[in-house]
């Protein structure tokens, strides 16, 4: 099979009534398992990010830590880790943004991101666009200009993209119902 033909949605799992009745999870570690879907996914990331002249890569903790490097890497770009409260040492910023029940939070260090740089967002999902609208607002206040979301899966039907208006979303995979 060439390259190009990996159907990168064959790769991730659908885990029906995980983590509670109703929803259906996408599990991405058969993709990661898969050695040419890996390759797939983070060259078409970074094509997205190729003409955009990123700096940097700005991903969510845990799971665009997964990709999200990989895409920093073949970018040529450098690396942010947007991580959950207290883990970064050093001054940091922090946004807050709504989960079903309750807030989170995401930090960022404070020198992280220069003014000006071009800043690529990742992470492996866009959901509610919660999390995504957290790094645009971290990178945006640190000075940086958001050249565009690259995620891996979007649940198109929970509206993410809207929330991180006017910025460019590009995904590989999108889901457009709960079960389809
Ligand atoms: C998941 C996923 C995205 C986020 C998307 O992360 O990895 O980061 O939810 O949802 P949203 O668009 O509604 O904000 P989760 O918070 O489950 O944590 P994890 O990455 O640490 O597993
Ligand atoms: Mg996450």
């Amino acid at each position: 099979m060439s390259r190009s033909a990996i159907d990168l949605r064959s790769c991730i799992r659908d885990i029906p009534d995980y983590p509670r009745p109703g929803i259906v999870f996408r599990d991405i570690t058969p993709l990661l398992l898969d050695a040419a879907a890996l390759s797939e996914a983070v060259r078409r990331l970074a094509a997205y990010g190729a003409p955009r002249a990123v700096d940097f890569v700005v991903a969510a903790e845990a799971r665009g830590f997964i990709l999200g490097a990989a895409v920093a890497r073949e970018l040529g770009a450098g690396f942010v880790p947007a991580r959950k409260p207290g883990k970064l040492p050093h001054e940091t910023i922090s946004a807050e943004y709504i989960l079903e029940y309750g807030v989170d939070a995401l930090e960022v260090h404070a020198d992280a991101i220069g003014h000006g740089a071009n800043v690529l967002i990742h992470d492996d999902l866009l959901a509610t666009g919660g999390t995504a609208r957290a790094l645009c607002d971290l990178v945006e206040r640190l000075g940086g200009h958001v050249v565009g979301c690259a995620f891996l899966a979007e649940l198109a039907f929970l509206g993410g993209r809207e929330r991180i208006a006017p910025f460019d979303v590009c995904s590989l995979v999108t889901y457009d119902s709960e079960t389809a």
